[in-house]
């Protein structure tokens, strides 16, 4: 019997290639060419299963293209990047590759909180650039991370895994806001309070987005929302780029509505904001807030685990809908 043909639209681990070629016809995109969605849907036709990553979109018009494909495993806790619904219609199975990422992505929050309320890309800049003569009081002082409010929006896993590093590494008090209150024990576990959303950013020291984005949860901070945060505040995006208004962020770091903002996530990224580039106040990172060796290579077989799963038995182990 012929093998189940598998597009892997990125290049990856040789590892993970080899491990899918002992049980598919496997091409992969060996350059890392990002693809436009027209050769995306090209290199598709013909096949029956997809290795994706966050940034191939598979939607309406791809699947249209594509009446052989069965499944999309995304190598990506987020699938924003899917029209679930248009593949739930289509008859094609969706997959995503919760859990193996948390740790590690919750480690990368708090780097960038860090890195962000005190101010070490911004001092470091300074110093490389030849600017440091002498010790002063008051030099690139930031804002403390102990006994602070930490304002977590998002409590999903890496949520609570970012909450927990707060109120038991940090003797951080932790407040939340999510879309449903978690139960009792794990308030408890995470030492963490619910508020609404506008008490969240009133009140924090510290805000950190954890939010899957959909277009319920596009621009959730905006001008408006930077206005109810504290002057001395900082906001740190390793969700996704489109929750947060780039625009009326850098504008509210350039006029210090608010102290500061970490961001491991753009709108239309890997282009960003040119007004983002342009203040100091700020700490970009490349959306690299899962990019660990192993915790890569555990995101990477567990979407090949989806695709075996699926082909073998037509059971996956983290589907996202019933298609
Ligand atoms: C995810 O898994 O969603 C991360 O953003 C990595 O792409």
């Amino acid at each position: 019997m012929s093998k189940p043909k598998i597009l892997v639209a990125r290049a990856i681990f040789p590892e993970i290639i080899s491990r899918l070629e002992q049980h598919f016809e496997v091409e992969t995109n060996q350059s890392d060419a990002i693809w436009s969605k027209a050769e995306l849907a090209d290199k598709l036709k013909d096949k029956d299963g997809a290795f994706t990553t966050g940034g191939d979109r598979i939607d309406v018009e791809v699947l249209a293209a594509c009446p052989r494909l069965k499944i999309c495993a995304n190598m990506a806790v987020g699938y924003n990047n899917f029209d679930l619904d248009a593949m739930t219609a289509a008859g094609v199975l969706a997959t995503n590759a919760p859990d193996v990422l948390t740790e590690t992505t919750a480690d990368f929050g708090f780097a960038l909180l860090m890195a962000t309320a005190r101010r070490v890309t911004e001092s470091e800049h300074f110093l490389r650039a030849g600017k440091w003569n002498k010790w002063s009081f008051d030099m690139f002082a930031g804002s403390d991370i102990h006994g602070s409010t930490l304002g977590v929006l998002g409590m999903g896993r890496i949520g609570q895994g970012i909450a927990k590093r707060g109120a038991h590494g940090f003797g951080m008090k932790v407040i939340y806001h999510n879309r449903s209150r978690l139960d009792a024990a794990m308030e408890v576990e995470c030492k963490a309070s619910y508020v609404s959303k506008e008490e969240l950013l009133r009140t924090a020291d510290h805000v950190v987005l954890v939010l899957p984005y959909s277009p319920a949860s596009h621009h959730t901070i905006g001008a408006a929302e930077l206005a109810m945060m504290k002057p001395t505040a900082t906001l740190v995006n390793i969700a996704r780029g489109g929750i947060v208004d780039d625009a009326a962020l850098a504008k509210a770091l350039r006029d210090k509505t608010i102290a500061a903002a970490g961001l491991d996530v753009f709108e239309g990224e890997p282009k960003v904001h040119p007004d983002l580039l342009t203040v100091p106040n700020v700490v970009l990172t490349p959306h690299i807030a899962s990019a660990t060796v192993p915790t890569r290579m555990a995101m990477a077989n567990l979407a090949v685990d989806n695709l075996i799963g699926f082909f073998k038995d037509g059971k996956p182990l983290t589907p996202l809908n019933p298609a």
